[in-house]
């Protein structure tokens, strides 16, 4: 192994301990490039380099952990898909019961549970007997705790119609605006690793996992949609990000419902293979 291998992965030790993130969940190369572009905004020339500098600055611990976890997301991502579990899921959900259990994977800083918290008032606030509960989850903890404030700047609204805004936010003093109680309400926050196979959450009728998946290897995305199958009721609801896929050997434990929107629906009994 060259120095560079060695630093690398005494680079790698450190944040696992530090971070608490396993390195090793993710492809090597995906954490490469991460370092990588740290080393270029540290001015780091090596792994030795920017593990010192990383020793030296505890500021930037937090810069590390956002360029791992990568966090973008904002409200009404890809808005067709909001329209469908808006059109089609919420109404066929709450034609087969009062009360749904929804699970965010990998919600961020809040934009899209709380998109998904909007629609639920709106299919609920009218229908008194109607019920819901969406438990957001992340593996970082710094931007659930930004996702359970719930307080966004402007231009993270502002592609939100003016009406939804009044209604859902109030506009504090600092210019901030805040997700009001009626939302918060309808939201649980928990950290939450992907890759724990326990799923935080059982007999969940919608779970949205959503441009979480891109760096996973294969295996990791099959263990995944294997625990999501599991946390899944029958017929529940499965919508992944519009570059995610689901791979070969674990395409039979869904059927597409909307493939453009990526939607999905647990299938409780896979097909029996065909004999020869
Ligand atoms: C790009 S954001 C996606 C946010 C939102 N789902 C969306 O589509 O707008 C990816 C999120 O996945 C989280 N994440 C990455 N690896 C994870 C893991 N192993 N377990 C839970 N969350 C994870 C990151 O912390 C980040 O907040």
């Amino acid at each position: 192994m060259d120095d560079s291998a060695t630093d690398f992965n005494i680079l790698k030790r450190h944040v696992e301990q530090l971070l608490k993130i396993q390195c090793s969940n993710y492809k090597e190369d995906y954490i490469k490039r991460r370092f990588l572009s740290r080393m270029r905004s540290t001015n780091s020339a090596t792994y030795a380099d920017y593990l010192r500098y990383l020793k030296a600055h505890p500021a930037e611990n937090e810069s590390l952990r956002n360029a791992l976890t990568i966090n973008v997301t904002e409200f009404f991502r890809d808005k067709e898909v909001w329209d469908e579990v808006k059109n089609v899921i919420l109404p066929a959900l709450f034609q087969q019961k009062k009360r749904i259990t929804i699970w965010c994977a990998g919600s961020s800083t809040g934009e899209e549970p709380y998109t998904l918290a909007i629609l639920l008032y709106e299919a609920t606030v009218n229908h008194k007997d109607r019920s819901g509960i969406i438990t957001a989850t992340d593996i970082d903890e710094v931007v659930l705790a930004k996702a359970k404030a719930g307080v966004f700047e402007e231009k993270a609204i502002q592609k939100l119609p003016v009406s939804q805004v009044q209604r859902h936010f109030t506009k504090r003093p600092d210019g901030l605006y805040e997700v009001k109680p009626h939302l918060k309400e309808l939201l649980r926050f928990r950290p939450h690793d992907l890759m724990s196979g326990v799923p935080p959450v059982r007999y969940v009728d919608l779970l949205t996992c959503r441009n979480v998946t891109i760096y996973f290897t294969e295996k990791q995305k099959d263990d995944l949609a294997r625990l999501f199958h599991s946390a899944l009721v029958t017929d529940g609801y499965y919508i992944m990000g519009k570059t995610e896929y689901l791979g070969r050997q674990v395409e039979d434990l869904f059927i597409a419902k909307n493939s453009a929107q990526k939607v999905f629906m647990k299938r409780e009994k896979p097909p029996q293979a065909k004999l020869l």
